[in-house]
């Protein structure tokens, strides 16, 4: 194994963050991310298998990937996910090997998830209320996402985030009973500005919550000035707490943190730390890059761990993307179409 100094790309940022998609399929449709009632899933034998997932993650840490986040489509729709989780801890080579789930598979996996070494989840979920969970997802699922995440707290995951995608007209008036809800569970939320990636085929500009608008809106809900809290680092979120004094219906909510995740209005690609490898084995740079490299051909090809280190290396090295401040740049936007026929960049295939 090389000895060289961990690689960092062009803009000096290094390979610190993996996301490993290990399904395309999910069985919510969020109007955001998948649209459509049916998708072409990609065929069982252009998905990575477990082996190969094993060994790519395993050259990735030794090329400097300290954190791992499995990612779907829906993760625990993976045919024995929780063998897949226990294989990669069991080669312990992350700080940290994290889930982003939707939560409907949790009341039956988490005890077996956390058993098998997972670090941390963080669960996707837009509303409280059952009716706009249906309309924003496609699925009643309310419910079977609570009973997943009280699953996860008795199996004794700390550290769950959740995430709720803001959308002007559709779940604005929720943010401040989100927080309540997170002070009730030891759950930390992050709202995250409603992203125009593709699939996102119903984004519109009007549909942006900015940042600015959501601290100015929980402000006047909660009575204080929610203050910066920590240093955001190469992390997505920029996080924030509820000083003494904060309250919403007739709840303390004093010290209560949260997060912002302003991918849209204020991009932090300038600290990136991440990319992603897709079920079907392509590596991308950027969750908005067309050009990814197929790794999946390469593991098939019988290329050697040496040459495969050495390919991982000297792509960072020449990395540059900055997808959403390029975005940003733009006048008009809508929902990002890809210039390459064929590619796929929706989040569901790009794992959130
Ligand atoms: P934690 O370790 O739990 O803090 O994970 P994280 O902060 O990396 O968050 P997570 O990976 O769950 O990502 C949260 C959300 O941020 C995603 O669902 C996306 O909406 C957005 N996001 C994640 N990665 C990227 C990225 O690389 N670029 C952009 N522009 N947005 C991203
Ligand atoms: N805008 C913002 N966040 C999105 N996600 C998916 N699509 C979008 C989008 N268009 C995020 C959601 C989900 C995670 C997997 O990806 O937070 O929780
Ligand atoms: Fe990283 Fe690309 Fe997202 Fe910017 S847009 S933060 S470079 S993945």
């Amino acid at each position: 194994m090389s000895l060289e100094p961990f690689p960092v790309d062009t803009r000096q940022r290094p390979l610190a963050s993996l996301r490993v998609s290990i399904t395309d399929r999910c069985n919510l449709r969020c109007g955001y991310c998948m649209p459509e009632e049916s998708y072409e899933w990609l065929p069982a034998k252009d998905i990575l298998s477990f082996e190969e997932i094993l060994r790519l993650t395993g050259l990735f840490a030794d090329t400097g990937a300290r954190r791992l986040r499995l990612t779907g489509g829906e993760p625990l729709l993976r045919k024995d996910a929780t063998k897949l989780v226990a294989m990669i801890c069991a080669a312990n080579r992350f700080d940290e090997v994290a889930m982003t789930t939707n939560a409907l598979g949790l009341a039956t996996s988490a005890e077996a998830l956390k058993a098998a070494g997972l670090t941390r989840l963080t669960v996707s979920l837009d509303s409280l209320h059952q009716d706009r969970v249906k309309q924003i997802s496609g699925r009643d699922s309310l419910a079977r996402v609570l009973a997943g995440l009280d699953a996860a707290a008795d199996a004794g995951f700390t550290g769950t985030k959740l995430d709720t995608v803001a959308m002007a007209g559709f779940n604005d008036d929720e943010l401040s009973d989100f927080l309540h809800f997170g002070a009730q569970r030891a759950i930390e939320v992050r709202f995250i500005e409603y992203m125009d990636v593709p699939g996102a085929s119903k984004w519109t500009s009007g549909k942006v919550i900015s940042r600015k608008e959501m601290l100015a809106r929980i402000e006047a809900e909660v009575g204080v000035k929610p203050e910066p809290f920590g240093h955001q680092g190469s992390a997505p979120a920029a996080r924030f707490r509820l000083p003494t004094g904060a309250t919403w219906k007739s709840q303390d909510l004093s010290g209560q943190v949260f997060g912002i995740i302003a991918s849209t209005t204020e991009p932090f690609c300038g600290s990136c730390d991440r990319s992603r490898i897709t079920a079907d084995g392509m590596w991308f740079r950027c969750l908005y890059a067309e050009l990814g490299t197929n790794l999946l051909q390469e593991l098939r090809s019988g290329v050697s761990d040496d040459q495969l280190r050495a390919k991982i290396r000297g792509t960072w090295q020449a990395r540059t993307d900055n997808g959403a401040e390029q975005r940003l740049e733009r006048k008009i936007r809508k929902a990002y179409e890809p210039k390459v026929p064929g590619v796929h960049l929706e989040m569901h295939t790009r794992g959130g």
